[in-house]
């Protein structure tokens, strides 16, 4: 098959809300790239019901919302970084409203809204840990608004180019070229998932927008498509990655045999719903005083806990107390989902487990999003910038997105006038390789990944399960690498090594860091240690860092 080397200014590797909002503002520094491995909509942000984060009402303020989010990342998080995001937030919702998002609202239209903003007459959704109601939504399927606006926007863009279909397999890094310095991020190579093909993309700077890796757990709220990707890629090429132990358990997604993953939004719990066991009982209020809206991490522990004790699959979440029109128009998505599945919202209490579905870590990234290695910048999901620290706030990572896309884009056009010599990319080699590895045999080492996820490294660790996990993903590594070499590149192969990366790295993480703290439960350490109030930092050639 015919080889093709393509030339970009910037690559953009992901289209969620990140990726997106990235490339809007990056429109002026030349030709951009955006590649996606599905549909160009199909991505984490679109499945995104609670909303985004953000001051913008006179009933709250910075210091609130500041405050709210170093608590929930329990020691972890950078201040500055926190500050920074909160007080930039206003100002990215009100650029959304200017490209065309629709917030909920109580009583104005959008436009008087704007003019009066901030004091505005948002609907504001409470969710856990927030000490007050600031979610900014659109109804219950805020990232579908969201991604739908900035891809429309984005389109409209004679500079912005796209390519779906097409999953990124890694980076082309100076030092894999074996040319001296600093190792510089020169492209990568992407497989067209249609024809079969792979192509080689040399760009001036990268950008990793790639999203999360919870299809490294055996339940979780993301779409299929989040094995990791670029935290795995940013891995391989050398990038310092951060705290992957500190993986986010949803409390409520939908139990049922036909529903791969979808989550019951926390705004539910935000607007009054109980979680009881199967006998009727609630059980919060006595583990946390914030009861149903405590953090995440003590609400998922507290049903894992629950679950444990009455030997059941699932407990339940009721907010049949509410009026029936009330929850239908608030959340119509989930209501109309559900009853696809056979139950009511309005009348039956609905049964839920918890299940992965955020991570904290990813690749070390500063406050203008670069990373260790030159070229590269990370946002969204793939970035660790220190906003969340141990646990994240819920619906600030949409904001982190807006925050760090804008930021990334600044840093990016001084990067890029900074006009770095090119050098010579080769195209990628195919090798000897000319069999397809079984699908069967793929589908297997999959499962066997998110069973031992689940089993060892989930919500609840321990020092023995954890090493349990290690040894299962040496020998499943080790299989990998030989597929790898030996077999022809598919979709399919791409992602189990990244998952297995993935698996592998939460698994070391986790062993490394003695203590437990936010999302990092571990039975042997189970309190947190004043000398791990550090990051978790790694890098493939020289382990841990800090
Ligand atoms: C939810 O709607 O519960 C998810 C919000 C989030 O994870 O930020």
């Amino acid at each position: 098959m015919d080889q093709e080397l393509i030339e970009t200014d910037l690559l953009v590797i992901g289209s969620g809300v990140a990726g997106l909002f990235f490339a809007l503002k990056s429109q002026g520094l030349g030709k951009i790239l955006v590649v996606s491995k599905r549909e160009l909509w199909e991505s984490a942000s679109y499945y995104a019901q609670g909303g985004v984060a953000s001051v913008v009402s006179d009933q709250d303020s910075f210091e609130s919302h500041i405050q709210d989010t170093l608590s929930a990342g329990a020691g972890l998080c950078r201040p500055g970084i926190v500050e920074m995001v909160v007080k930039s937030g206003p100002e990215r919702i009100q650029e959304l409203i200017r490209l065309g998002v629709k917030f909920s609202t109580r009583n104005q239209d959008q436009r008087e809204l704007f003019e009066n903003f901030p004091h505005s007459d948002f609907d504001l959704a409470r969710e856990g840990a927030h000490s007050r109601p600031r979610i900014l939504h659109s109804q219950d399927a805020t990232g579908k608004e969201l991604e739908g606006v900035l891809l429309r926007n984005c389109q409209k863009s004679s500079s912005i180019h796209f390519w779906e279909f097409h999953q990124a397999i890694d980076l082309i890094t100076s030092e894999k070229l074996g040319e001296p310095g600093p190792n510089r991020v020169l492209g990568a190579y992407a497989l067209d998932l249609k024809t079969g093909a792979i192509k080689t993309i040399s760009a001036r700077a990268v950008i990793l927008a790639a999203g999360g890796a919870g299809k490294v757990f055996l339940y979780t709220s993301n779409p299929d498509l989040a094995t990791g990707d670029g935290i795995a890629m940013a891995y391989r090429a050398g990038a310092e990655i951060a705290n992957l132990e500190f993986f986010q358990f949803h409390p409520t997604c939908l139990y049922h045999p036909e529903a791969k993953s979808f989550l019951i939004s926390e705004a539910v719990r935000g607007e009054g719903a109980l979680l009881r066991t199967v006998s009727g009982e609630r059980f919060m209020p006595k583990y946390h005083h914030l009861a149903e809206l405590a953090p995440r991490d003590v609400v998922a522990r507290a049903i894992d806990q629950e679950m444990k004790n009455s030997g059941a699959d699932y407990v339940l979440l009721d907010i049949t107390h509410q009026p029936a029109h009330f929850i239908r128009e608030r959340f119509p998505n989930i209501y109309k989902t559900l009853k696809q599945y056979g139950f009511d919202l309005t009348k039956d209490p609905i049964p839920v487990v918890p299940a992965a579905h955020y991570i904290c870590g990813g690749i070390q990234s500063d406050e203008n999003a670069g990373t260790s290695l030159e070229g590269l910048f990370a946002i969204g999901e793939n970035a660790c910038t220190g906003l969340h620290g141990a646990n994240r706030l819920a619906s600030n990572s949409l904001l982190e997105a807006l925050v760090f896309a804008e930021r990334a884009s600044r840093s990016a056009a001084k990067y890029l006038a900074e006009k770095k010599p090119g050098l010579n990319i080769p195209l990628w080699e195919t090798g000897k390789a000319d069999k397809l590895v079984e699908p069967m045999v793929i589908k297997h080492n999959w499962l066997e990944i998110r069973r031992t996820t689940w089993n060892y490294i989930g919500i609840v660790r321990s020092d023995q399960w954890l090493s349990q996990a290690r040894r299962r993903m040496d020998l499943i590594q080790e299989e990998i690498r030989q597929y790898y070499w030996n077999y022809l590149v598919t979709g399919g192969l791409v992602e189990l090594r990244n998952i297995a990366i993935m698996a592998d790295l939460i698994a070391r993480c986790a062993i490394y860091r003695e203590e437990s703290r936010g999302a990092h439960y571990n039975l042997n350490h189970p309190e947190p240690n004043p000398e791990w109030a550090r990051d978790t930092v790694f890098q493939k050639d020289s382990g841990f860092l800090k």
